[in-house]
């Protein structure tokens, strides 16, 4: 239930750490089923179209932007640019064109409420030290084929910022993550030296938004080191290690169930586009007593 030394000491020298057969196969599969079911029930007709990573210019971008925005307290859907068409409509159906359901599916859905707050994710919380452990937000990314993005190198802690910096993803795979289908890929070591960008929340004139200020990563491409895994395995994530994915562009799917965390003795930034809100406030793995 909870990690060995040896597993503790080689998160701290890398910044990441692969633990095997964290999850059964089932397990993985009734949060894929039920992850599909999500957006079969869902009523797209008023979706604003959103995807993850274009720079928006249009009339429509600032529904878009506060559709991401204000999306930390509920099951949002986020789409793969490569499944727009030129009139910015879907050119398949919805369950193939998803990048990512976000971002509080670790309140509202049963299954996966249940897998972040195990006993054995408070176990490792625990032997990593954490006090109040806080569950911000949580994605399934489906990173579908043939059209699943690239994801840039970048630090979580760069979008999800605390002081002082504590952040920890989770990131379970639900099917196998190869090189072929896009595992992921880290910089070890890159968490020692800082974050080189921080993506800030504004709001102007009552218009909520966006800005990124700084750089992201410069890290060499060489120091990255491939990371596959196998379905059910879980890979802790340091906040400020520099990681990265290629695009898809197998014929198979790489779904994952991704949730973050951080102390909550620490002060979560104003700053950061996502942040609590009255009905749905972080909610604690477990308070410092238990
Ligand atoms: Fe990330």
């Amino acid at each position: 239930m909870s990690l060995s030394p040896e597993q503790v000491e080689q998160f701290k020298q890398d910044g990441y750490l692969v633990i095997e057969d964290h999850l059964s196969t089932q397990d993985c599969d009734v949060l894929r089923e039920r992850a599909f079911q999500i957006i079969k029930e869902a009523d797209m007709s008023q979706h604003p179209m959103t995807t993850f990573s274009t720079v928006d210019k249009d009339k429509g971008a600032q529904t878009r932007t506060d559709y991401f925005v204000t999306s930390g307290d509920k099951i949002r859907f986020f789409f793969e640019e490569g499944a727009l068409g030129e009139n910015g409509k879907l050119t398949m159906p919805p369950i193939e064109a998803v990048n990512k359901i976000g971002h509080a599916l670790h309140i509202f859905e049963p299954e996966f409420k249940k897998v972040t707050f195990s006993d054995k994710i408070k176990g490792i919380a625990r032997s990593l030290g954490v006090v109040k452990p806080s569950v911000p937000q949580s994605m399934v990314i489906f990173k579908q084929p043939k059209i699943g993005g690239r994801v840039n190198p970048h630090q979580d802690s760069s979008f999800l910022h605390t002081t002082p910096m504590n952040l920890v993803g989770f990131w379970i795979a639900l099917e196998d993550a190869e090189p072929d289908n896009a595992c992921m890929w880290f910089a070890p070591g890159t968490h020692k030296s800082g974050i080189s960008g921080r993506l800030l929340r504004t709001e102007e004139d009552g218009k909520l938004g966006t800005k990124f200020e700084g750089t992201s990563p410069s890290t060499d491409e060489n120091k990255f080191v491939c990371a596959p895994v196998r379905k059910g395995s879980l890979v802790l994530i340091h906040g400020e290690v520099v990681h990265k994915s290629p695009p898809n562009l197998s014929e198979r799917s790489r779904n994952i169930y991704t949730f973050h965390l951080y102390d909550g003795t620490s002060e979560w930034s104003k700053d950061n586009w996502q942040q609590p809100t009255e009905e749905v406030p972080f909610p604690f793995l477990y308070e410092k007593t238990e």
